[in-house]
């Protein structure tokens, strides 16, 4: 039956599609913003640890259970440990897919407003009119629920092309092209007037940081997100792998893929944004992407095409992450429902984009969603902290659980092993039962100590 549920074409195609969804607003935006509150190259260091100590790990236990089962997350788990509770574990993740996607696609849909706003030099050089640019258009409710539809829809007509024909071909044309782009971008950005002191920034860590454990815990979960860990993206394309792949090294091959994306991201921002008179890494938010690098844009050389192609490979990143972020949930309608592709994605889209709805107006168009009354906060960045900061940790913490002590690293190693032998097989193992589940779970009790004091 694995032809009706579909697969990938090719090795390459999967490596791709999983790029894709690891590369996203997360590499481009994110990460460049967590390295400026986290202080610099003292955080990328620590990040580079989490992620290959922590989170390849927990790509590669994904993979694995993806491609044993043959199955969505929930499916997965029901396979490996029937009658359990187990399945809940999946459950999260086919819910978190809704969750992240309602407002990550908010965000997605402003890239696109942004491509036209840099082609048509609608935003200027001075900092507070691009500050009130920025927030009269978000403030926009027919437009930010219309861009927030238009990406939605694009995602949606992806997958109807199933897995070979729409993942695997969309991510092909857009990987390559966003590599490009941003390869161009970084050329350009270190050889501004001005960019060493953003080079310095960036690549000389001040290690008094490195062992803040403020540091530790934003860089984990910051490489979780990146990676499109713990809510089961990495299961549902790792059960369209045929038994010859072999995982880890596909594995290796994304980690390396999205972490050289992010690293170049910064490249970018850093030079970029020092060479502005009065930038301040620590801007958060918003700020760095809409705000300041819009400025420079409008006053640089060649900045009109140097800023439609900074917002095209945003929208890119973003658009081959929104598919993954759909095919899980969709993925489970399919596999443990029996539903047909085609009714999977209607009902799912048109239930994110209700969800999405308050997001795209919780800034500045609706002052109830813009600060929900006792919670001191918007809904957007309710829901950012209740998926990315919470139901991914935990999702990636049962798994690791799961796959380290209940399924058990010896039966994860056979399927590992089918595309010939696995490098570093027991150090994976050590890492999987112990360090990974330990590393989350002190994550996940120090967000949660951090949001209540
Ligand atoms: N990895 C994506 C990013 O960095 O933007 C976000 C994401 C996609 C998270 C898919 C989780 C996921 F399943």
């Amino acid at each position: 039956m694995a032809g009706a549920r579909g697969s990938f074409g090719t090795r390459f195609g999967f490596i791709l599609a999983a790029a894709g969804s690891a590369v996203g607003l997360g590499n481009i935006w994110g990460f460049p913003t967590k390295v400026g509150q986290g202080g610099g190259a003292a955080f990328v260091l620590v990040y580079l640890v989490c992620v290959f100590l922590i989170c390849a790990p927990i790509m590669i236990a994904e993979l694995a259970v993806g491609r044993r089962t043959g199955k969505d997350p929930v499916g997965a788990f029901n396979v490996l440990r029937p009658g359990t509770s187990w399945w809940l574990t999946g459950a999260l993740g086919v819910l978190a897919g809704v969750g992240i996607l309602s407002f990550y696609s908010v965000i997605a849909g402003w890239t696109i407003a942004y491509i036209y706003y840099a082609a048509t030099g609608a935003v200027t050089g001075d900092s507070a009119a691009t500050g009130d640019f920025f927030g009269q258009f978000v403030g926009n409710a027919p437009l930010s629920v219309g861009l927030t539809a238009l990406v939605l829809g694009v995602t949606a007509a992806t997958l109807l092309g199933g897995v070979k024909g729409g993942i695997e071909r969309m991510t092909k044309t857009l990987m390559p092209m966003l590599l490009i782009i941003l390869g161009l971008l970084a050329i350009r950005a270190v050889t501004l007037p001005g960019a060493e002191a953003g080079l310095a920034y960036y690549l000389n860590p001040d290690f008094s940081k490195v062992f803040d454990i403020r540091v530790f815990n934003t860089a984990l979960g910051q490489a979780f997100f990146s990676l499109s860990l713990g809510m089961g993206a990495m299961i549902t394309y790792g059960s369209y792998l045929s038994k010859g792949e072999n995982l880890a090294k596909s594995a290796m091959w994304v980690v390396v893929i999205d972490t050289a994306v992010a690293l170049t991201a910064g490249l970018i921002i850093f030079p970029a944004g020092f060479s502005l008179a009065g930038f301040d890494p620590n801007s958060s938010g918003p700020g760095l992407i809409f705000v300041v690098l819009p400025q420079l844009f409008a006053t640089m050389p060649g900045g009109t095409l140097v800023g439609v192609a900074f917002f095209v490979m945003l929208l890119f990143a973003a658009i081959t992450s929104t598919i993954s972020l759909l095919e899980v949930p969709t993925s489970h309608l399919i596999d443990s429902r029996g539903w047909e592709r085609k009714k999977a994605v209607y009902v799912l889209t048109a239930i994110t984009f209700t969800l999405a709805l308050p997001s795209a107006l919780g800034n500045g168009a609706s002052a109830f969603f813009s600060s929900l009354p006792g919670v001191g906060m918007g809904f957007l960045d309710l829901m950012a902290i209740i998926w990315n900061d919470f139901a991914l940790p935990v999702g990636g913490f049962l798994l690791s659980i799961f796959v380290g002590h209940v399924w058990r690293v010896d039966k994860a190693l056979e399927e590992l092993n089918t595309g010939g032998a696995m490098p570093g097989a027991a150090l994976w193992g050590f890492l999987i039962r112990w360090v990974c589940p330990a590393a989350i779970f002190m994550i996940i009790v120090f967000t949660a100590l951090d949001l209540l004091g």
